[in-house]
């Protein structure tokens, strides 16, 4: 994968992916997961070196809220 946006209708700001990929995710002013490269809009190609970290944020959010894909996002999470 190469893309990733967090959906921030199903966060629930647990606070688990910013540990696991701190270059990767922040938190917006109500505590939900923001991916900080493109304003969570999933349209900034990840580097090589960020994919272990946001696939162990991947495969540990509670909510299954972060989206990952080969494809751009494009600002929805559903798309891919
Ligand atoms: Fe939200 Fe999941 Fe991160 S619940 S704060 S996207 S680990």
């Amino acid at each position: 994968f190469k893309y990733t946006i967090v959906d921030k209708d199903t966060c629930i700001a647990c606070g688990a992916c910013g540990l696991s990929a701190p270059d990767v995710f922040t938190y917006d002013e109500e505590g939900l997961a923001h991916v900080l490269l493109d304003d969570n809009q999933g349209i900034a190609e990840l580097a090589e070196d960020l994919l272990d970290d946001v696939f162990d944020a991947y495969e540990g959010c509670p909510s299954a809220s972060i989206h990952i894909s080969e494809t751009p996002f494009d600002g929805n999470p559903e798309k891919a």
